[in-house]
């Protein structure tokens, strides 16, 4: 395999001598707060990641196909030995070209939707019902795309501008597709007693195909919130990273690199909350999904006969 990324949080290989279309991604369990990468990692977290975007995957692939050609590699699928580490972290996907806009749907008025709103009534330009709280439920779920700019730090742009930098169907499909993997997984979410607050899609072009990339509804890429303690007016604290949140807020950090060190009882809690909101949602521990991806690491190796 040959490294040829590495972004936040994964790192990307390209299974170089076997299939380069293919491409390993490995989760690993480094976290971020406000863009910038802790030294410390968060057990388990790479896991929970991956197999959450593949609970996702499985739901949504008659709405939109997506990159997931494996979930459980091994030996046989890469054509070469099997890092151990990267056991129930990684999958192997379709190589695609990928399109450089961050499909954003909001189904609530949270975070920067919400100063937007407050300054000028509109959430992503669109015109929003007047007098509504933070964290209100917004009537209609909105696209909300938006671009890398150079600095790293992303930049909301109208639909009317991606359809200046895009072709104007394909905006309009890859809103469509959002909207509707968003409202499948808000109602999946619902029923488990979460809310999907906002969520962000990532799309490519595979031998020609538009499919679904990256990760999906994971804690990462949206806002979770616990409906039992849900109160329009208020934004809920979210599910996963606000212990993180709150233990750099309150060491005064300027949030430039490099970032403070972070104390185990605060690490330990935040791998409690990925882990909660996974069993939460799929309604099954991670140590299932662990046990599934070791199971199919042995099937391989008595295949290869060592
Ligand atoms: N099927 C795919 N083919 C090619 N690239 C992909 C595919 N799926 C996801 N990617 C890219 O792989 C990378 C995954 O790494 P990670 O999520 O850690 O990056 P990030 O820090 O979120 O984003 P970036 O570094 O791009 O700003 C992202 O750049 C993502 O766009
Ligand atoms: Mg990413």
């Amino acid at each position: 395999m040959r490294h040829i990324y590495s972004g936040k949080v994964r790192d990307v290989y390209e299974l170089e001598r076997l299939n380069p279309h293919r491409l390993l991604m490995v989760a690993t369990d480094r976290v971020s707060a406000f863009d910038v990468v802790m030294k410390e990692t968060v057990p388990s977290k790479g896991q929970i990641l991956t197999a959450m975007s593949c609970y996702w995957m499985e739901r949504t692939s008659d709405i939109v196909p997506n990159h997931l050609i494996a979930k459980f590699p091994n030996a046989e699928v890469i054509g070469e030995p099997f890092a151990e580490e990267f056991v129930g972290r990684s999958v192997v996907t379709a190589r695609a070209e990928m399109i450089e806009l961050e499909c954003i749907v909001r189904g609530y008025l949270a975070g920067s939707a919400y100063k937007e709103y407050r300054s000028t009534s509109t959430v992503h330009g669109h015109k929003v019902a007047p007098g509504m709280a933070p964290a209100s439920r917004l009537d209609e779920p909105l696209f909300c795309p938006s671009v890398k700019n150079h600095l790293g730090h992303d930049e909301n742009v109208s639909i009317e501008a991606a359809k200046v930098m895009f072709p104007s169907s394909l905006v309009d499909k890859l809103a469509e597709l959002s909207l509707a993997i968003y409202s499948r997984g808000a109602k999946i979410a619902e029923a488990a007693g979460i809310i999907l607050a906002d969520t962000k899609f990532e799309f490519g072009f595979a031998e020609g195909e538009l499919v679904l990339c990256d990760e999906v509804m994971t804690p990462d890429s949206s806002r979770f919130w616990s409906r039992e303690s849900y109160v329009p007016g208020t934004e809920p604290e979210q599910y996963d990273k606000q212990p993180l949140r709150d233990y750099l807020e309150m060491t005064g950090w300027d949030k430039t690199p490099p970032p403070p060190d972070i104390p185990s009882a605060v690490l330990e809690s935040l791998a409690r909350r990925y882990r909660e909101v996974y069993a939460t949602i799929t309604g099954s521990d991670i140590s299932e999904w662990l046990g599934d991806a070791a199971a199919a690491l042995s099937t391989a190796r008595s295949d290869f006969g060592d």
